[in-house]
């Protein structure tokens, strides 16, 4: 037998117990007459010791253990004299009469501690020794709960987990695949699901109902804080639903998470169109635990001789708390940190609203007081505020704004990570017009259905049709998305010639899901979550590769295997790949 119990169980009430346990080493401390040794496992830390009354052979092999060698020991509980309130077994201790080194270690690269002197390369090469330390682990952890209660919450309202394949044909979601070569289909391509999208509707079709699945899914994009290649969903689909119905259903599971991991209750999640999230915050996802709304300006600032704010579409400013103290190197700083090319800006102007209410800006040359109320106004400045204000197209003007916005609220500490802010963005539009290819894209993706009033707008003004399309923002980040779809054969042809396909590229590409139309598709939506943000943001946290086991780093690499990796001429003949030399 290994172990009686883990490194993390045994208390005050177990003095006298012989017990055996088995652990890594995490540190040894040689005091002379005694020797103390930490072992840990998943579930604690336990201190053994072997003192100056035990046989020599015992104390010489405790001093010899090094770092992180796998150990059994047996022995008997006892009161520690020296306690350690910070930790449950911290009362006891284990006289040691046996032990066992079950396998040596090498000295790990970095110290498995809380505080680590590893760096981010070296702790992905050995991932697994990351995995030992209590923050990567606890993660881990969490991230199982999260899972168990989501599986709970859907089972509980009759939702069947059902798998769908990986290896599918491409579906359209926007980024592009990972392609999988087919040996026995030679020249033909796999690819590997960005989302069980298609497949989940034809769950519906097959009458299964309400189908959720915790899914890989697989996408080749630029990678970001919360992106991975590979990452998971909860996916989720209905039958004979309505949007409030499925808005209804998953704002109560997000109710149902914060609740049974943070004991946060939060009755009725607000809700916002997209348009207001655009014009209120200058972006699609915003995050709610701040205020800083934006303050349209066109009205009052464009009636002066200031011809950078006349020629503007949008004059758009924000009132950041309590910085009207601001010096001018402070704001200095700001207006050439919206200037950087990842922004964009030009200029920035700027009014101080000081705190015996009178208005100082950048521009008084143009505007006096009486004008510049009147911005403290359309910002909701109070005095002691400081009104930032950008111009230019609208909607770039928007993303600027909303980038300082979103950069102020980090570094006044607005953005609390213990604080919940869920938001619902609802009325997506349908399509959204597309630089690179002149052409109009779905928003979503194709299979999302257009709200009816909006229907006469698909010809005249495809731009203005709205969809039946939301996303679930928590806390400025966007956790969930879905819509309900176009159940009708007739509906999804006509959407497709929207986007540009001719009706043989639609029946090539998804001849199998409008065949399938025909056969009584009920009416149906869903929604799917991503799993590493969800889990991420209620761990308190934006970066999704803390919450994975085996993550990928910035260039899609896995450093740990070494992948991707070249593979050998053997395979690639079998498959029938032929390579062009990659320049390098
Ligand atoms: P969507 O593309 O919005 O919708 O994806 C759903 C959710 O998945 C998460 N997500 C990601 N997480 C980590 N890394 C990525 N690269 C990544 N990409 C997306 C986000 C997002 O909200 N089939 C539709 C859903 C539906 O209509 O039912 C879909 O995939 O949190």
């Amino acid at each position: 037998m290994h172990r009686t119990h883990t490194c993390g169980e045994l208390r005050i009430e177990d003095i006298g117990t012989t017990v055996t346990l088995s652990g890594w080493v995490q540190k040894s401390r040689d005091l002379g007459g005694m020797t103390f040794i930490d072992v840990r496992d998943r579930y604690g830390i336990t201190q053994l010791t072997f003192n100056s009354d035990d046989d020599e052979t015992l104390r010489s092999r405790a001093r010899e253990l090094g770092r992180e060698f796998v150990i059994k020991v047996t022995g008997t509980v006892i009161e520690r004299s020296s306690k350690n309130a910070k930790i449950p077994t911290g009362e006891i201790e284990i006289s040691v009469s046996n032990l066992e080194i079950l396998n040596e270690s090498k000295l790990p690269p970095f110290t498995i501690e809380d505080e680590t002197d590893g760096g981010d390369d070296i702790r992905m090469k050995y991932r697994y020794l990351d995995i030992r330390r209590n923050p990567v682990k606890n993660s881990l952890l969490f991230r199982h709960k999260v899972t168990q209660e989501v599986r709970n919450y859907l089972s509980n309202l009759d939702f069947c987990e059902v798998e769908t394949p990986y290896l599918i044909k491409s579906t359209p979601e926007g980024a592009r695949d990972f392609i999988v070569p087919s040996r026995m289909n030679p020249g033909q391509f796999y690819a590997l699901p960005q989302s069980p999208q298609t497949f989940k509707q034809l769950l519906m079709v097959g009458g299964m109902d309400k189908y959720f699945q915790i899914v890989k899914c697989f996408r080749d994009e630029d990678l970001r804080a919360d992106r991975q290649p590979e990452f998971t969903q909860i996916d989720c689909e209905m039958s004979f639903v309505e949007q409030e119905d499925i808005l209804n259903i998953f704002e109560g599971m997000t109710r149902h998470l914060l609740k049974n991991i943070h004991g946060i209750e939060i009755n009725q999640f607000p809700r916002m169109t997209f348009d207001e999230a655009m014009r209120t915050y200058g972006n699609d996802k915003p995050d709610i635990r701040f205020g800083m709304k934006f303050g349209e300006l066109n009205a009052v600032a464009q009636h002066k001789d200031f011809a950078i704010f006349n020629n503007a579409e949008l004059v758009v400013g924000i009132a950041v708390p309590a910085a009207a103290t601001y010096t001018r190197k402070q704001i200095d700083e700001l207006v050439e940190w919206v200037k950087r090319p990842q922004v964009g800006a030009s200029g920035m102007v700027y009014a101080k609203y000081e705190s015996d209410g009178t208005l100082k800006s950048s521009v008084d040359k143009f505007y006096d007081q009486a004008d510049l109320l009147k911005w403290a106004e359309a910002t909701s400045a109070n005095p002691g505020d400081l009104i930032l204000v950008l111009s230019g197209p609208a909607n770039k003007t928007r993303a600027q704004l909303s980038a300082l916005r979103m950069e102020l609220g980090n570094r006044l500490g607005l953005r609390k990570p213990d604080e919940f802010a869920p938001l619902w963005v609802v009325d997506f539009p349908l399509l959204e017009w597309d630089e690179d290819t002149s052409r109009y894209h779905a928003m979503h993706h194709p299979f999302t259905s257009p709200k009816l009033e909006d229907m006469s707008l698909l010809d005249s003004d495809p731009g203005k049709v709205r969809a039946n399309a939301y996303d679930l923002v928590l806390n400025g980040n966007e956790i969930g998305g879905g819509s309900i779809r176009i159940h009708d054969k007739d509906m999804q042809a006509l959407m497709f010639k929207h986007l540009g396909f001719t009706p043989e590229q639609a029946q090539d590409q998804f001849g199998f899901l409008m065949n399938a139309f025909q056969y009584g598709a009920p009416p149906h939506g869903g929604l799917a979550f991503g799993l590493d943000r969800l889990t991420a943001i209620l761990g308190g946290q934006e970066t999704i590769r803390d919450f994975i086991a085996f993550p990928k780093n910035n260039s899609g690499r896995d450093v740990m295997i070494d992948a991707p990796a070249t593979i050998a001429v053997e395979q690639l003949d079998e498959l029938s790949i032929s390579l062009k030399p990659v320049s390098k």
